[in-house]
């Protein structure tokens, strides 16, 4: 073969963006590769709009392009499930390797597509779906493959990571900062799968179904967003040395694996707490190669068509050689726990009636659940009321929230205002 030909389904910001490095570097590229390559194909529902691209390239038979016998290599940049994961299906039925950056398709239906595309021995690569134009996908895969992963944390989310940096650096409020992201452009106006933590959710099972080889479904990670985070409990986060950030973490416990996404105050001076604004940065731990962070720009057209490329690149070298060599082999027997097994510490903000012998029943309530003290704030506020802050020693989630609920329920406190997870640097 002298030439690998590439048919693109869809060419908004990641399409276009790939387009353009793949044209602007493409004596590289193809140097890099081995062998030569052409854009035949683009497929795209609106033909009328203006496209940096050659006009006669465009189609809005998408179904003609993955069935193309002078085809090679599918890219599926048009995201969602429908029609994406159909086109994905018959480019591979048709013999075609496939690139993707759609991360909802492959955490719901990537080991599907992927025991499709072995045995079919076709590439199917996803490194744009995570951390845009952060190598993550290759490096679990390859590099830290030999490693036994036993924590990874991330943030992978700019949206969120840009509210609560602007919350951080401001003191202003969720609601004021997201629709500020909204008319910069750096919130959707349906913002629900960005704040809400189903983002973040579903490149968490991406990434822990690789580095713990095994199948990590979307649905088995406990999910939290940041709606529920106000400045109040961004101020006591800053007061008590550390930072708010909404973490996809994952980690290898003796009974199985628990991974979870939600917002966590983390040490002032951990890596990732020091990751701002649409930055991502993944943080993970192995038992040979011990911390490793990568960082970037998660999102965007160019990073995100970086990485698209790179796995054009990838598929090029393995059509060279007459093999594909990246689908991992998924290991049975993945035990996924529950979040009631999550033994972490916690920050919980209460209102309570400023009176004698409150402190004494409050303390009497974490203690009958096991749960010990490290560090408290108490402010007094109008009315007859008071603040008061507690972090906690290591607990259990279940003794917690069993805890927050007798609160709740004693007449001494007038509400649990907010709560929020804890990560040491150390863990
Ligand atoms: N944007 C990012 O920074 C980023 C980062 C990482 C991953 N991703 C992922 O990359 C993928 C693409 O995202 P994007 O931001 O590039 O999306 P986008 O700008 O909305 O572009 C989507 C493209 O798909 C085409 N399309 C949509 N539905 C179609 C249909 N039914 N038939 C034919 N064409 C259709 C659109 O055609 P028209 O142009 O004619 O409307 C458009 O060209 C998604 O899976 C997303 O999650 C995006």
């Amino acid at each position: 073969m002298d030439k690998v030909r590439v048919g693109i389904l869809g060419f908004g910001t990641v399409g276009e963006g790939a387009y353009r490095m793949l044209m602007d570097n493409q004596a590289a590229i193809e140097s890099k590769s081995g062998i030569g390559l052409e854009v035949v194909r683009i497929g795209v529902r609106d033909m009328d709009r203006e496209r940096g691209a050659p006009r006669e390239l465009f189609t809005r038979d998408l179904e003609s392009i993955v069935r193309d016998p002078d085809i090679d290599i599918i890219l599926e940049l048009i995201g969602g499930l429908d029609p994406a994961e159909s086109l994905i299906e018959a480019a591979l039925s048709h013999g075609k390797h496939v690139v993707t950056a759609n991360k909802e398709l492959i955490a719901k239906q990537g080991h599907a597509l992927m025991r499709r595309a072995a045995s079919q021995g076709l590439d199917l690569h996803f490194e744009a779906a995570v951390g845009g134009g952060i190598p993550l996908i290759q490096p679990l895969k390859h590099q830290l493959a030999g490693n036994d992963v036993l924590k990874l944390m991330g943030i992978v989310n700019g949206t969120t990571n840009y509210i609560l940096s602007k919350m951080t650096q401001e003191g202003r409020a969720f609601d004021e900062v997201l629709q500020e992201a909204q008319a910069a452009g750096y919130a959707e106006a349906e913002p629900s799968s960005d704040v809400d933590g189903f983002d973040a959710q579903y490149k968490l099972s991406i990434l822990s179904s690789i580095a713990f080889g095994g199948e990590v479904r979307p649905e088995k990670i406990p999910t939290e967003g940041i709606r529920r985070i106000g400045a109040r409990d961004i101020d006591f986060a800053k007061m008590l040395g550390y930072r708010i950030k909404l973490l996809a973490i994952a980690e290898l416990l003796p009974e199985g694996i628990l991974a979870r996404v939600h917002p966590t105050m983390l040490p002032r001076q951990h890596p990732l707490a020091n990751v701002h604004g649409v930055y991502n940065a993944v943080w993970v731990k192995g038992d040979f190669v011990g911390d490793v962070m990568l960082s970037g720009r998660g999102a965007g057209a160019f990073p995100t068509g970086s990485a698209v490329v790179g796995d054009i690149i990838d598929i090029c070298r393995n059509i060279r050689i007459g093999g594909s060599a990246s689908v991992q082999p998924p290991q049975e027997g993945l035990y996924v726990l529950s979040i009631d097994q999550l033994r972490t510490r916690y920050y919980m903000r209460l209102t309570v009636q400023d009176r004698p012998k409150v402190l004494g029943i409050i303390a009497g309530i974490f203690g009958e659940e096991e749960i010990g003290l490290r560090a408290m704030e108490m402010r007094e506020l109008n009315d007859g009321l008071g603040e008061i802050v507690f972090l906690t020693h290591l607990c259990q989630e279940q003794n917690l929230q069993r805890a927050m609920a007798r609160l709740a329920a004693t007449e001494v406190v007038a509400c649990v205002e907010n709560w929020v997870r804890v990560e040491e640097e150390s863990e």
